[in-house]
């Protein structure tokens, strides 16, 4: 298949980390969807990619709202279909200890990083099984860490990491397949959200990514089912292929 009939489905693709996946694909030819709930950043990431993709479409609307994953997937099916999914929009929650922790807010963090993704999963594998499609989880050091202060977020990542991994071997007879990939610090909103009032500016930006996300897009999916890959200079498996 050539490469500018490819299509990409990005949630959170309007800025920050989303937003640089969605120009190493557009820089690739990919066809991108991108989701996000503010219109300004939805507008100013998809003119930027425009430049560079064949198409572009912006979906609005929160990513916990069935109604807009059955937009995201219209979008896709209406392109033609698709061969990348990137679950990547994805909310921090209140930062601080467990035991302060204000527990009914994991009725919000779990569907938004846990419950959309595989929702949206469920609802793109009809047009992922016939291109043999790869889906990307973006996850967290957090996941694994048990940073003091970060115990709900990075329980929502981690149970994206399990979830992965299964999902992984249960789709590898149907020839897809999922990925972690774990981006490291960025200077994004959501750092800055995470540190609020602190100077981040020592975080890199979102393209410092850029390598691995064009590494991986080489790959053939299936010789890196369930893998996890950590996108800045620590991961001897993508810097140093066989
Ligand atoms: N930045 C870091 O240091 C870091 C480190 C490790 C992992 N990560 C992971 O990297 C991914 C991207 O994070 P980022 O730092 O790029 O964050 P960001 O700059 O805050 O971008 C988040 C994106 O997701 C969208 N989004 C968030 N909640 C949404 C919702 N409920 N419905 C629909 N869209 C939603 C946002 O758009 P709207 O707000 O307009 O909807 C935006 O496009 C996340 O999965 C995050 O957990 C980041």
């Amino acid at each position: 298949m050539a490469e500018s009939t490819r299509i990409a489905l990005i949630t959170g693709g309007s800025r920050g980390l989303g937003l640089e996946i969605g120009r190493v694909l557009a820089r690739r030819g990919y066809s991108l969807v991108i989701g996000g709930r503010d219109r300004d950043s939805r507008a100013a990431a998809t003119a930027e990619l425009m430049r560079q993709a064949p198409a572009v479409v912006p979906v609005d609307g929160d990513i916990t709202d069935a109604a807009t994953r059955g937009r995201l997937i219209d979008a896709c099916r209406t392109s033609g279909g698709l061969d990348v999914l990137v679950n990547n929009a994805s909310e921090l929650g209140p930062i601080g200890p467990l035991a302060e922790f204000d527990v009914p807010t994991f009725g919000r963090l779990f569907p938004v990083n846990v419950g959309a993704p595989m929702a949206l999963t469920q609802l793109a594998l009809p047009l992922l099984i016939p291109r043999r499609g790869l889906i990307v989880n973006i996850t967290s050091d957090a996941a694994t860490a048990a940073y003091p202060g970060w115990g709900a977020y990075g329980a929502t990542k981690a149970a994206l990491e399990l979830l992965t991994r299964t999902l992984a071997g249960e789709l590898r007879e149907h020839r897809v397949s999922a990925v972690l990939v774990d981006p490291g610090d960025l200077r994004t909103r959501m750092h800055q959200q995470a540190f609020p009032g602190q100077d981040i500016s020592d975080r890199p930006l979102p393209e410092v990514t850029a390598p691995f996300w064009r590494w991986l897009f080489d790959q053939d999916p299936e010789s890196i089912r369930g893998w996890r890959f950590a996108a800045q200079r620590e991961d001897a498996r993508w810097l140093q292929p066989a």
